[in-house]
């Protein structure tokens, strides 16, 4: 059997370790970038093989922390995709309408970009009062970041035109950036 078979072999073994440990499932992880990613750990934690990180994972909590951060991909910027947000308003804003209190629920929100361009749009909606907003990662750093919800000023006027287009009505980053 040649290495890379092997080494896929570790890499079940690795998820089956981390999954009865931490009761994390990278199961169906896409595999090539479950792979790429698994590598680019290895790299940095100067090892050759999967199967080297498994006493490392299981003993060492930290180490873990490291395996969530590099399978975590965070992109994400305000008001990212700006169709989305726009047929939110048109569809679903209408609807949330009619209800006297509402739940949203960001899985995957990263850094917390979406989870507070959305609360800019139901401000702006008059829905905000009625809403309790839920956002979780399993990429801790990034909820620190998001928790914190300070973001840089360099993107304004990119994000200002993101939220344009994204319907927003009340041109903040203009008076945001005048701010500043
Ligand atoms: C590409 S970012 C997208 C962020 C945001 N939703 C956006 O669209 O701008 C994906 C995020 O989802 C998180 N993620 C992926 N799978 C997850 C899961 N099963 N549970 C919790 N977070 C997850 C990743 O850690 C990453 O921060």
């Amino acid at each position: 059997m040649d290495i890379a078979k092997i080494a896929e072999i570790e890499v079940d073994i690795l998820l089956d370790a981390i999954k009865r440990r931490y009761d994390y499932d990278f199961s169906q992880y896409a595999r090539s970038s479950l792979k790429r990613r698994i590598n680019g750990l290895l790299i940095k934690e100067k090892l050759d093989m999967p199967y080297q990180l498994i006493p490392r994972i299981l003993y060492d909590e930290q180490v873990f922390e490291k395996f969530l951060s590099e399978m975590s991909v965070t992109v994400t910027e305000m008001f990212r995709d700006e169709s989305f947000f726009q047929q939110l308003q048109e569809s679903v804003f209408p609807k949330l309408a009619t209800y006297p209190f509402f739940k949203i629920w960001h899985a995957g929100c990263a850094t917390g970009e979406e989870v507070y361009s959305l609360a800019i749009l139901l401000q702006e909606a008059g829905l905000l009062g009625r809403a309790k907003i839920y956002a979780t990662d399993y990429n801790n750093k990034s909820i620190d970041i998001a928790k914190q919800g300070i973001y840089s000023a360099e993107n304004l006027k990119s994000h200002e035109k993101s939220y344009l287009k994204a319907g927003g009505q009340k041109n903040i980053f203009r008076l945001l950036h005048q701010k500043i």
